[in-house]
């Protein structure tokens, strides 16, 4: 295995101090990252431990929302790469004794952690955090403005089946309106030169002003027409007014992704979901589940190691191995 053993050429100053936004880290930052996380998809493919990179330092996760890919792809990044990984057990944390967050966070950077993983509904928190900490922030989720690892790792899984992101067509289809991963997804991918389409009823929209770059359809067939890719988005009903479980009704019928809505998109076209996935309301558990059509698995596959390449730049700086 003499390729995965090649050391990774460094970046010469990675400066991103923070993931709390996926422009955080631009050109140079993202392109090292998602060559980085394509080096460790090596190892865990081919069952093989990385460099002990982050052997010595701490990663503490502290995670406000419900979880499973997230949180247990960056313990397992972490631990991947020897970190010492702690989860604060929100629910059973000085938290509820009336802590701020702030003081939370403070209080884990003073134990020596070298990067906090933080998921919180409140947008803005993380900057909040990252003024009054000296290790790296990395969001994890914020309410629905940003998810920037999601779009990073499924940016390293457009590469790993295409080779580039560059000139695709990628339809997000579903509750937009809602989701922070078609919004961190729509700001990368147009940045890394894919053409991005939002699909869905109008309620499920953004608001005009948001996304501008993003021609939007309200038929599946139109806006999925000559994708590359199709991402479905699940109804995100926590994050939806009073009465917002109305807004599935009808929607598998007009919206829902089968085999036969995606002939309108490429022959060859991919399906792909951030998880969790409400089989038979935004997505067919056949074509979910068609090893031939669907990228879900992998992008849960590139989670772990596109976390690995974000933790290990953001506390190495992208240092030589
Ligand atoms: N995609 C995603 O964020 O999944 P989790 O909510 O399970 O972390």
């Amino acid at each position: 295995m003499e390729f995965i053993n090649r050391p990774y050429a460094p970046l010469d100053g990675f400066r991103a101090a923070n993931l709390i936004n996926v422009d955080d880290f631009p050109e140079a930052e993202t392109n090292y990252v998602l060559d980085l996380a394509e080096y460790y998809a090596r190892f865990l493919n081919a069952g093989q431990r990385p460099p002990a990179r982050l052997a010595g330092k701490t990663q503490i996760n502290l995670f406000f929302e419900d979880s499973t890919r997230t949180n247990l792809s960056f313990e397992l990044a972490g631990r991947r790469l020897g970190a010492d990984v702690l989860n604060v057990p929100v629910a059973a944390s000085s938290v509820n004794k009336g802590e701020t967050l702030v003081d939370t966070a403070q209080t884990l950077a003073a134990m020596g952690a070298h990067a906090l993983i933080v998921r919180h509904k409140e947008p803005r928190v993380h900057d909040e955090i990252a003024r009054r900490i000296s290790c790296p922030v990395i969001n994890a989720g914020d309410g629905v403005r940003e998810h920037p690892t999601q779009a990073l790792l499924d940016a390293a899984t457009i590469r790993s089946v295409y080779g580039s992101v560059k000139g695709l067509v990628i339809a997000i289809c579903g509750d937009i309106k809602h989701s922070r991963v078609a919004a961190s997804n729509a700001a990368l991918l147009t940045r890394l030169g894919a053409e991005v389409r939002f699909v869905g009823p109008s309620h499920l929209m953004p608001t005009p002003h948001l996304f501008t770059k993003a021609r939007r359809f309200d038929s599946l067939a139109a806006g999925i027409s000559g994708a590359d890719i199709v991402m479905a988005l699940r109804m995100q009903f926590e994050r939806m007014e009073e009465g917002g479980k109305d807004a599935a009704k009808g929607y598998f019928e007009t919206f829902g992704l089968t085999h036969e809505t995606i002939k309108a998109a490429k022959p060859t076209a991919k399906v792909m979901h951030p998880g969790p996935m409400n089989r038979g309301v935004e997505i067919d558990g056949a074509l979910a589940d068609d090893p031939d059509r669907s990228l879900i698995l992998k992008q849960v596959f590139y989670g772990v190691a596109t976390r690995m390449a974000v933790l290990d730049a953001l506390i190495t700086k992208g240092s030589a191995f």
